[in-house]
């Protein structure tokens, strides 16, 4: 087996490689530099420049604001810290529904100005002229299907997609539609878990999951959420590695009363 922690650089073609050899394949959100350098240095797989930055980076209830011009900001200062992993950056809502010229252009400045290595949309087959289009300029695309929050006001909840054969359906036809079509991987976001291992076994290329189980190709979640810094969002899926929150509160704290109390600086923090 390929020791994918030792190569020097993840491409597109390593994460079907990975997939092949069983080996799972680990991606977090980043939206900044020192966020980013510290989760490529610790072998993190893909860094996903979410459009969950809508609401981590800029508390908004929805990921529906954020402009494509932000979502380039969070990119560049993300590719500027990596080495090592894959950044795909997500192209945010209104940058690529209904027109595939729009959705191409998009992608374009994605690459071009913040130098992502792929682009990320949600949907299936009423996206599928502009992922065509975005993967014949070259740039490889990652599919999103399940729970896509763009459609929030769709769908009006954030509850588990897919639960009825119906929907079920649709979704391992768009996610057949989206590796026909040329995607290089597909996030599965919040569906039962024995669809979204269907959806793994039935496709060659990599199926990431989020709330979607433990029969996928690998896992994603939001790094602010994994770090305990979200304490409102407890959704069943997520495992929570730290309590940052908590951590960070307490040492401001402990900052204030050093402060006020004239203890810092002290004579060995001052010139
Ligand atoms: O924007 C995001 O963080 C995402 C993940 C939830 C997959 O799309």
């Amino acid at each position: 087996m390929t020791t994918f922690k030792k190569l020097k650089k993840i491409t597109t073609h390593t994460l079907v490689e990975m997939k092949h050899e069983g080996v799972k394949i680990s991606m977090l959100t980043a939206y900044d530099y020192t966020f980013a350098k510290i989760i490529d240095n610790a072998g993190i797989d893909v860094i996903l420049v979410g459009d969950s930055a809508s609401n981590v980076m800029a508390g908004h209830i929805s990921t529906l604001p954020i402009t494509l011009d932000q979502m380039i900001y969070h990119a560049q200062s993300v590719v500027r810290a990596v080495n090592r992993a894959l950044v795909v950056c997500d192209m945010p809502f209104g940058s690529y529904q209904g027109d595939s010229k729009n959705a191409l252009n998009s992608s374009i400045r994605i690459m071009k100005e913040a130098e992502a290595h792929a682009v990320k949309l949600e949907g299936g087959v009423e996206v599928v002229d502009s992922v065509r289009r975005i993967i014949s300029a070259g740039i490889p695309v990652m599919g999103h299907l399940g729970l896509t929050p763009q459609s929030i006001y769709k769908f009006g909840t954030y509850s588990v997609r897919a639960k009825e054969e119906k929907e079920a359906e649709q979704l391992i036809s768009d996610a057949k539609l989206l590796e026909e079509t040329g995607c290089f991987a597909i996030v599965l976001e919040k569906i039962p878990a024995k669809l979204a291992k269907k959806v793994a076994e039935s496709l060659t290329i990599p199926v990431i999951g989020i709330g979607a189980g433990k029969y996928v190709d690998g896992q994603v979640l939001v790094l602010h959420d994994m770090l305990g810094m979200t304490k409102e969002f407890n959704p069943r899926f997520l495992r929570r590695y730290m309590n940052l929150h908590d951590d960070i509160s307490s040492a401001v704290g402990r900052y204030v009363d050093d402060v006020k109390s004239l203890d810092f600086p002290n004579e060995e923090e001052q010139y």
